[in-house]
């Protein structure tokens, strides 16, 4: 931890006591001046430090920003945010992270986070709209499992997302497979988030795993996806903590993939089914190589979507639902 955290944190902790200039300098050993300066440091930052002469600094407001110390304060994960990467403004917090797994041997569990993404991918190399006050990051996860087996990740991810999303603010949300975290109302399917998977694997072998995850949470929405897409804030009137919703995500997807390491994937496919919007449903699939038009009946035990044709019954492992309809 460096200075300013440290002072940081003994700003927070001593909640309404004032904490004075003098003593941090003394124990940090330092002068009052550098101690000033680095509290007009963390005041640009956002935090509001009320200053009282000869009694000192006190702590009366936190910004919503997803600064390291705000997502690793109590964060409760085993893995997932040990290691914070921080990005007031970035391309694409998927590239980023794609380039440091390979570059740098980021360990599992590394977190890639921004405010604002200005070239945000989304699956099959759209464009992923992703101005300030939505949640946009991406990390890395190195699961012993086949490639193909990789869905159950997008799948517990997507579940972590609508588990926690419903849970804090009492919304409906489902899951359009394999990765669009989705409400239904309105008589429209309308689209929150959406989950990214993607790996460097061998034959047989997963090396990593990058996991983007873009929700709208406080932003607007480009008029373009207005029609399909909606944020938390238009569904609740009100904005909300971008920083709380985080948290409760990564300890969401980090117990997920614990459960999923420790006992596999059934108990998260039986909550996946309920969510599903898709199920019992009249669905049109772009597939990689043809479309599929059929009735989705179930998820098989490692995630695939089991669609019956007017011919047969198919076993879809990639592919993207473009329309879904009532039987
Ligand atoms: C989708 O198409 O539904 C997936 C969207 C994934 C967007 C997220 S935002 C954070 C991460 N960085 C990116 O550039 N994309 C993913």
């Amino acid at each position: 931890m460096g200075k300013k955290d440290e002072i940081l944190e003994l700003i927070r902790n001593s909640h309404d006591q004032h904490v004075s200039g003098e003593d941090m300098a003394k124990n940090f050993g330092i002068t009052r001046t550098a101690i000033w300066k680095i509290v007009n440091k963390l005041r640009r930052m956002g935090y509001n430090i009320r200053a009282e002469k000869r009694i000192g600094y006190r702590l009366t407001g936190v910004p919503d920003l997803l600064y390291p110390a705000e997502v690793q304060k109590n964060l409760e994960t085993k893995i997932l945010g040990r290691t914070v990467l921080y990005y007031p403004e970035i391309n694409s917090t998927q590239m980023e992270a794609k380039k440091q797994v390979c570059h740098k041997n980021l360990p599992e569990g590394s977190l890639v986070v921004t405010e604002k993404q200005t070239d945000g991918v989304g699956r099959l190399g759209r464009r992923w709209e992703s101005p300030r006050g939505g949640l946009w990051f991406s990390f890395v996860l190195r699961p012993k499992m086949m490639p193909e087996e990789v869905i159950k990740i997008t799948l517990l991810v997507a579940l972590a997302v609508a588990r926690v999303i419903q849970k804090s603010f009492g919304i409906e949300v489902m899951i359009k497979w394999p990765n669009d975290v989705v409400v239904n109302g309105s008589g429209s399917i309308r689209k929150i988030g959406g989950i990214l998977t993607e790996m460097g694997a061998e034959l047989g072998f997963v090396n990593w795993v990058v996991v983007g995850v873009g929700i709208n949470v406080n932003n607007n929405l480009p008029a373009q996806v207005k029609k399909t897409a909606v944020s938390i804030k238009k569904l609740l009137g009100k904005n909300v903590s971008r920083i709380k919703l985080l948290k409760g995500i990564l300890k969401e997807i980090d117990a997920g993939y614990e459960l999923l390491k420790r006992d596999g994937f059934q108990e998260l496919l039986q909550e996946l089914k309920r969510r599903s919007i898709v199920l019992g449903k009249r669905v049109e699939i772009r597939a990689p190589d043809e479309m599929i038009t059929g009735q989705a009946i179930d998820l098989d035990r490692d995630g695939a979507l089991i669609v019956r044709t007017d011919s047969k019954t198919r076993k879809i492992i990639a592919g993207e639902i473009l329309k879904v309809n009532q039987l």
